[in-house]
């Protein structure tokens, strides 16, 4: 059994001497000094503190020393363990003070520099009103239809009892598609919906109809050549002139206001027999005509006629119901469609179509920024 070395020889445990402690030391300060960063502070406190480094190998050789050795080179070692503990403390307090300057100077943030805003998009406002007015339609049981904005010409005109020599066919309010006689056009209105819906499905029908229309209009302040209408259409047993009135009025109160009343004049349309005029009465004079009651000047919204003008409607040609192979003789239907931002220009005074078709955010601000 090996004892205690009684025989103590200095020389032989050279990592205590008190030369290669100092040396431990000043290396170890020295390292410490150089780090000029906390991960080389880190490297030097593995090389000087950590289990292998030269004061930790000479604290492990205290255990070999004779009893009274052992107080002095614990002593010893023990002091220099101890500054290299405190020069590393420091140095670590410097550099992470260092470090915490440095991150509050990089990521200072200035609170004066103008945010950047996002701005949320919004629907137009011809979208919100084709959108209020078919939500009511189905609020009351119609369903909502579409078709193509490329028809064919045949659904767009002759389905429709708009013959070959009908006016709307000419070049200048249709857009045709190469080759000309390709058979399709631009849809010039929503009408060819009424067709592919009765084409599709078998009556009672009761469809919406909203959508962009293009004619071959140039751009001012009341055309544009793409534009949007709304249509509706029902076909059912019985369906009577009444029930047209009261369609136009219920769609007229969405759009204008309760209380909205209407008027029907006779006209013409190619696919409706009888065809209607619909009008309603003014909502800036009441149907008065008259800025202010009682004055001779006349309401600029109306004219002085005190009745705004609508859109067509009427009651579905025997002809067009046939085309769609549904027995006149058993059922009727009732059709009226409209332009949405005449409406819209109406409803809300706007001055010009350019307003509408430009895209500049602050024009649709007003309507409220509805998603
Ligand atoms: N399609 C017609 C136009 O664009 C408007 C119209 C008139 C639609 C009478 C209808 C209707 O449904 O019955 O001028």
């Amino acid at each position: 059994m090996s004892g205690p070395n009684t025989n103590y020889d200095p020389v032989e445990v050279a990592a205590l001497e008190p030369a290669a402690v100092q040396a431990a030391v000043d290396a170890a300060l020295a390292a410490i000094a150089a780090a000029s960063s906390l991960d080389e502070l880190k490297a030097a406190r593995t090389a000087h503190q950590g289990e292998k480094s030269p004061l930790a190998l000479a604290n492990r050789e205290i255990g070999a020393l004779p009893p009274s050795a052992k107080a002095e080179a614990g002593k010893r070692v023990g002091q220099a363990r101890g500054r290299v503990g405190q020069a590393l403390a420091a140095r670590q307090a410097e550099l992470e003070a260092e470090r915490d300057e440095r991150i509050l100077v990089e990521e200072r943030v200035d609170v004066t520099v103008p945010a950047l805003r996002r701005r949320l998009g919004a629907r137009h406002p011809i979208e919100l009103v084709a959108q209020r007015l078919v939500d009511s339609f189905v609020g009351m049981g119609w369903e909502v239809a579409e078709g193509p904005e490329l028809e064919a010409e045949w659904l767009n005109f002759d389905a429709l009892n708009l013959g070959p020599d009908h006016p709307a066919r000419q070049m200048q309010d249709t857009f045709f598609l190469d080759p000309v006689d390709s058979g399709l056009v631009l849809r010039t209105h929503t009408s060819p919906v009424q067709i592919r819906t009765m084409l599709e499905k078998e009556p009672p029908i009761y469809i919406v109809a909203p959508g962009k229309v293009f004619r071959t209009d140039d751009l001012d302040a009341t055309h544009t050549p793409v534009f949007h209408q709304i249509e509706c259409l029902a076909v059912d047993k019985g369906l009577t002139m009444a029930h047209l009135r009261g369609a136009i009025d219920a769609f007229v109160q969405i759009m204008f206001g309760e209380g909205t009343r209407t008027r029907v004049r006779a006209s013409y349309f190619p696919f409706t027999e009888p065809s209607m005029e619909t009008d309603f009465v003014c909502f800036a004079c009441h149907g008065s005509g008259s800025t202010t009651p009682g004055s001779a000047a006349q309401c600029r919204t109306c004219g002085g006629s005190g009745w705004i003008e609508l859109g067509g409607s009427g009651m579905v040609n025997r002809k067009v119901l046939a085309a769609c192979g549904i027995d006149p003789d058993v059922y009727s239907g009732f059709a009226f469609g409209l332009g949405i931002e005449r409406a819209l220009m109406l409803r809300h005074g706007v001055q010009g179509m350019h307003e509408m078709v430009e895209g500049d955010v602050r024009f649709s601000q007003q309507f409220g920024m509805e998603v």
